[in-house]
Protein backbone atom coordinates (compact mmCIF):
# COMPACT_ATOMS: atom_id res chain seq x y z
CA UNK A 1 0.00 0.00 0.00
CA UNK A 2 1.29 3.49 -1.10
CA UNK A 3 -0.95 5.59 0.28
CA UNK A 4 -2.42 6.11 3.87
CA UNK A 5 -6.07 5.34 5.50
CA UNK A 6 -7.33 7.62 7.58
CA UNK A 7 -10.76 7.65 9.33
CA UNK A 8 -12.95 9.77 11.65
CA UNK A 9 -15.19 8.44 14.25
CA UNK A 10 -17.23 10.29 16.20
CA UNK A 11 -21.38 10.33 17.60
CA UNK A 12 -23.75 11.75 15.49
CA UNK A 13 -23.85 15.67 14.84
CA UNK A 14 -19.60 15.67 16.32
CA UNK A 15 -18.69 17.52 13.46
CA UNK A 16 -16.76 14.96 11.28
CA UNK A 17 -17.59 16.00 7.76
CA UNK A 18 -17.02 20.05 7.74
CA UNK A 19 -13.62 18.91 9.37
CA UNK A 20 -13.03 16.27 6.41
CA UNK A 21 -13.75 18.83 3.82
CA UNK A 22 -11.46 21.40 5.41
CA UNK A 23 -8.73 19.27 5.45
CA UNK A 24 -9.05 18.12 1.98
CA UNK A 25 -8.88 21.68 1.31
CA UNK A 26 -5.69 22.15 2.92
CA UNK A 27 -3.72 18.41 2.14
CA UNK A 28 -4.75 19.35 -1.77
CA UNK A 29 -3.54 22.79 -1.56
CA UNK A 30 -0.31 21.33 -0.46
CA UNK A 31 -0.15 18.62 -3.30
CA UNK A 32 -1.01 15.83 -1.54
CA UNK A 33 -3.52 13.48 -3.64
CA UNK A 34 -6.24 13.21 -1.27
CA UNK A 35 -9.92 11.93 -1.37
CA UNK A 36 -12.31 11.31 1.20
CA UNK A 37 -15.33 8.63 1.14
CA UNK A 38 -17.72 7.70 3.55
CA UNK A 39 -19.59 4.87 5.32
CA UNK A 40 -21.73 3.32 5.00
CA UNK A 41 -22.16 4.14 1.49
CA UNK A 42 -19.27 5.03 -1.17
CA UNK A 43 -19.95 2.95 -3.75
CA UNK A 44 -23.46 1.74 -5.40
CA UNK A 45 -23.90 -1.50 -3.54
CA UNK A 46 -22.76 -0.35 -0.50
CA UNK A 47 -25.18 2.58 -0.80
CA UNK A 48 -27.84 0.58 -1.39
CA UNK A 49 -27.15 -1.39 1.80
CA UNK A 50 -27.05 2.01 3.26
CA UNK A 51 -30.42 2.95 2.00
CA UNK A 52 -31.88 -0.22 3.49
CA UNK A 53 -30.29 0.33 7.20
CA UNK A 54 -31.20 4.32 7.44
CA UNK A 55 -34.87 3.72 6.07
CA UNK A 56 -36.88 5.19 8.76
CA UNK A 57 -39.30 2.56 8.32
CA UNK A 58 -36.95 -0.47 9.06
CA UNK A 59 -37.79 -0.17 12.87
CA UNK A 60 -38.05 -4.03 13.15
CA UNK A 61 -34.17 -4.74 12.10
CA UNK A 62 -32.72 -7.04 14.37
CA UNK A 63 -28.95 -5.87 16.01
CA UNK A 64 -27.09 -8.78 14.75
CA UNK A 65 -28.69 -8.04 11.02
CA UNK A 66 -27.66 -4.72 11.21
CA UNK A 67 -24.25 -5.40 12.25
CA UNK A 68 -23.44 -7.88 9.18
CA UNK A 69 -25.15 -5.29 6.84
CA UNK A 70 -23.14 -2.43 8.06
CA UNK A 71 -19.74 -4.93 7.62
CA UNK A 72 -21.44 -6.24 4.32
CA UNK A 73 -21.42 -2.68 3.71
CA UNK A 74 -17.85 -2.02 4.21
CA UNK A 75 -16.41 -4.73 2.87
CA UNK A 76 -17.83 -4.07 -0.62
CA UNK A 77 -16.42 -0.31 -0.12
CA UNK A 78 -12.98 -1.44 1.06
CA UNK A 79 -12.23 -3.73 -1.98
CA UNK A 80 -13.81 -1.38 -4.27
CA UNK A 81 -12.95 2.03 -3.44
CA UNK A 82 -10.22 2.67 -1.00
CA UNK A 83 -7.80 -0.18 -1.75
CA UNK A 84 -7.59 0.53 -5.34
CA UNK A 85 -7.67 4.11 -3.85
CA UNK A 86 -4.53 3.40 -1.66
CA UNK A 87 -2.65 1.45 -4.47
CA UNK A 88 -2.74 4.49 -6.45
CA UNK A 89 -1.11 6.51 -3.97
CA UNK A 90 -3.88 8.27 -2.68
CA UNK A 91 -4.66 9.56 1.08
CA UNK A 92 -8.11 8.46 1.64
CA UNK A 93 -10.25 10.29 4.81
CA UNK A 94 -13.05 7.97 5.19
CA UNK A 95 -15.46 9.53 7.11
CA UNK A 96 -16.62 6.20 9.20
CA UNK A 97 -15.26 3.02 9.27
CA UNK A 98 -14.86 -0.36 12.04
CA UNK A 99 -14.95 1.56 14.88
CA UNK A 100 -18.36 2.79 14.52
CA UNK A 101 -19.71 -0.65 14.31
CA UNK A 102 -17.81 -1.40 17.60
CA UNK A 103 -19.81 1.64 19.46
CA UNK A 104 -22.78 1.88 17.43
CA UNK A 105 -23.52 -2.02 17.46
CA UNK A 106 -21.56 -3.70 19.58
CA UNK A 107 -21.58 -1.83 22.55
CA UNK A 108 -24.69 0.82 21.95
CA UNK A 109 -26.76 -2.11 20.62
CA UNK A 110 -25.33 -4.32 23.26
CA UNK A 111 -23.93 -7.57 21.14
CA UNK A 112 -20.70 -7.18 22.72
CA UNK A 113 -17.74 -5.12 20.92
CA UNK A 114 -16.10 -8.65 20.93
CA UNK A 115 -18.58 -9.88 18.81
CA UNK A 116 -18.64 -7.51 16.17
CA UNK A 117 -14.99 -6.98 15.97
CA UNK A 118 -15.09 -10.59 15.09
CA UNK A 119 -17.85 -9.92 12.17
CA UNK A 120 -15.91 -6.83 11.05
CA UNK A 121 -12.30 -9.05 11.24
CA UNK A 122 -13.85 -11.38 8.62
CA UNK A 123 -15.18 -8.65 6.48
CA UNK A 124 -12.00 -6.10 6.60
CA UNK A 125 -9.34 -9.44 6.42
CA UNK A 126 -7.47 -7.34 9.35
CA UNK A 127 -7.14 -4.10 7.20
CA UNK A 128 -6.73 -1.12 10.26
CA UNK A 129 -6.83 2.77 9.38
CA UNK A 130 -3.25 3.93 9.21
CA UNK A 131 -5.03 6.18 11.74
CA UNK A 132 -8.25 7.36 13.83
CA UNK A 133 -9.01 10.79 14.54
CA UNK A 134 -11.99 10.26 17.10
CA UNK A 135 -14.08 13.75 17.30
CA UNK A 136 -14.81 13.67 21.46
CA UNK A 137 -18.11 15.75 21.79
CA UNK A 138 -21.03 15.28 23.97
CA UNK A 139 -23.94 13.74 22.61
CA UNK A 140 -26.41 16.63 23.97
CA UNK A 141 -24.21 18.74 21.92
CA UNK A 142 -23.75 16.85 19.21
CA UNK A 143 -27.59 16.02 18.73
CA UNK A 144 -28.60 19.41 19.32
CA UNK A 145 -26.43 20.48 16.37
CA UNK A 146 -28.24 18.05 14.28
CA UNK A 147 -31.41 19.16 15.15
CA UNK A 148 -29.67 22.36 14.12
CA UNK A 149 -29.44 21.61 10.45
CA UNK A 150 -32.13 19.47 10.15
CA UNK A 151 -32.39 20.93 6.35
CA UNK A 152 -29.18 20.07 5.69
CA UNK A 153 -28.98 17.05 7.10
CA UNK A 154 -32.11 14.07 6.77
CA UNK A 155 -33.19 12.61 9.67
CA UNK A 156 -32.13 8.84 9.59
CA UNK A 157 -32.98 5.77 11.63
CA UNK A 158 -29.81 6.30 13.88
CA UNK A 159 -30.56 9.94 14.28
CA UNK A 160 -33.56 9.36 15.93
CA UNK A 161 -32.64 7.16 18.85
CA UNK A 162 -32.89 8.33 22.14
CA UNK A 163 -30.54 10.32 24.05
CA UNK A 164 -29.60 7.12 26.01
CA UNK A 165 -28.72 5.29 22.88
CA UNK A 166 -26.45 8.19 21.77
CA UNK A 167 -25.06 8.31 25.63
CA UNK A 168 -24.21 4.94 25.51
CA UNK A 169 -22.46 5.09 21.61
CA UNK A 170 -20.16 7.42 23.68
CA UNK A 171 -19.59 5.22 26.42
CA UNK A 172 -18.69 2.38 23.20
CA UNK A 173 -16.03 4.80 21.83
CA UNK A 174 -14.16 5.42 25.08
CA UNK A 175 -13.78 1.86 24.91
CA UNK A 176 -12.86 1.54 21.78
CA UNK A 177 -10.26 4.30 22.04
CA UNK A 178 -8.84 2.51 24.81
CA UNK A 179 -9.11 -0.80 23.30
CA UNK A 180 -6.99 0.89 19.95
CA UNK A 181 -4.77 3.32 21.60
CA UNK A 182 -1.85 2.96 19.30
CA UNK A 183 -4.77 3.95 16.12
CA UNK A 184 -7.08 6.14 17.45
CA UNK A 185 -6.42 9.98 18.31
CA UNK A 186 -8.63 11.70 20.76
CA UNK A 187 -9.27 15.47 19.33
CA UNK A 188 -11.84 17.60 21.48
CA UNK A 189 -14.72 18.07 18.72
CA UNK A 190 -16.52 20.74 21.43
CA UNK A 191 -13.91 23.34 20.68
CA UNK A 192 -14.24 26.05 17.49
CA UNK A 193 -14.42 23.91 13.97
CA UNK A 194 -10.97 26.10 13.34
CA UNK A 195 -9.16 24.42 16.67
CA UNK A 196 -10.56 21.32 15.86
CA UNK A 197 -9.44 20.79 12.19
CA UNK A 198 -6.06 22.20 12.89
CA UNK A 199 -5.70 19.73 15.90
CA UNK A 200 -6.55 16.97 13.65
CA UNK A 201 -4.31 18.34 10.40
CA UNK A 202 -1.80 17.80 13.30
CA UNK A 203 -2.22 14.27 13.90
CA UNK A 204 -2.36 13.76 10.36
CA UNK A 205 0.88 15.09 9.17
CA UNK A 206 2.75 13.55 11.89
CA UNK A 207 2.10 9.81 9.57
CA UNK A 208 2.68 11.58 6.28
P1 LIG B 1 -24.80 9.53 8.50
O1 LIG B 1 -25.99 10.24 8.00
O2 LIG B 1 -23.69 9.26 7.54
O3 LIG B 1 -24.33 10.28 9.78
P2 LIG B 1 -22.93 10.87 10.22
O4 LIG B 1 -22.79 12.13 9.44
O5 LIG B 1 -23.10 11.06 11.68
O6 LIG B 1 -21.86 9.83 9.90
O7 LIG B 1 -25.26 8.19 9.17
C1 LIG B 1 -24.40 7.27 9.65
C2 LIG B 1 -25.11 6.60 10.81
O8 LIG B 1 -24.83 5.20 10.80
C3 LIG B 1 -24.65 7.13 12.13
O9 LIG B 1 -25.75 7.29 13.00
C4 LIG B 1 -23.79 6.03 12.68
C5 LIG B 1 -24.34 4.79 12.05
N1 LIG B 1 -23.35 3.71 11.86
C6 LIG B 1 -23.42 2.59 12.65
O10 LIG B 1 -24.30 2.47 13.53
N2 LIG B 1 -22.51 1.59 12.46
C7 LIG B 1 -21.56 1.65 11.50
O11 LIG B 1 -20.74 0.72 11.34
C8 LIG B 1 -21.50 2.83 10.68
C9 LIG B 1 -20.47 2.96 9.60
C10 LIG B 1 -22.42 3.84 10.90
Amino acid sequence: MKGKFITFEGTDGSGKTSVIKKIIEELTLEGYKVVSTREPGGVKISEEIRDIIHDVKNTEMDPICEAYLYAASRRQHLIEKVKPLLDDGYIVLCDRYLDSSLAYQGYARNIGVDKVLEINNFAIDGFYPDLTIYLDVRPEIGIKRIYEHTQTHELNRMDKESLDFHNRVYEGYKIVSNMFKDRIRIINGENDAVTVYKDALKEIKEIL
